[in-house]
C-alpha cells in the first residue's frame, strides 16, 4: 500500500481591498467591517497556503509535484491578484472580499487543476492575527 502524505506551499501577493456589502446599509457596513469599510480601501501583504495530498511515489519519495503546483498557483492566483484590487476581480462582483470568501476563491480556481494529488485545504493570511481557511465544500457543515 502506498503512503500518503500532505505538501503544503506558501505564496504571497500583495493587494487591496475594501470590505462592504451591497446588501447592508452604510451605517450596518461600518458596524460590521469598521475601518475596513472605509471607501479609499487599503493594502494587505496576502499569504495563500495550499494543501495537497497524495500517494508517496517510489521514485521521486514525494507526494506531490511541487514545481507543477508552483507554476499553476503562481499563474492562477498570485498573477490574479498581486498588485491588483480584490474588489474589482470579477469573481468578487456580488460579493465582499473577506478572507473567507477569498480562501473560497483560492480553492474553486485551482481544484480542478492539480497537477498531481489532491487539493485539501487552502489558507489565507491576511495580517497578522487573521487567518482563514477553506477545505472545501464537503468538508463545511451543513448550514
Ligand atoms: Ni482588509
Amino acid at each position: 500500500m502506498t503512503a500518503h502524505a500532505s505538501i503544503t506551499r506558501r505564496y504571497k501577493f500583495a493587494a487591496m481591498h475594501r470590505l462592504h456589502s451591497d446588501q447592508l446599509s452604510e451605517a450596518d457596513n461600518w458596524k460590521v467591517f469598521g475601518k475596513c469599510n472605509n471607501p479609499n480601501g487599503h493594502g494587505h501583504n496576502y499569504v495563500v497556503v495550499v494543501t495537497v495530498e497524495g500517494g508517496i511515489q517510489e521514485r521521486t519519495g514525494s507526494a506531490a509535484d511541487v514545481e507543477a503546483l508552483d507554476r499553476l498557483v503562481r499563474e492562477t492566483v498570485v498573477a490574479r491578484f498581486d498588485h491588483r484590487d480584490l474588489n474589482g476581480d470579477p469573481a468578487f462582483a456580488d460579493k465582499t472580499t473577506t478572507g473567507e470568501n477569498l480562501a473560497i476563491l483560492v480553492w474553486d480556481l485551482l481544484v480542478g487543476k492539480i497537477p498531481s494529488g489532491r487539493l485539501t485545504k487552502v489558507g489565507v493570511v491576511e495580517t497578522r492575527d487573521n487567518y482563514f481557511e477553506y477545505a472545501g465544500p464537503a468538508a463545511v457543515g451543513a448550514g
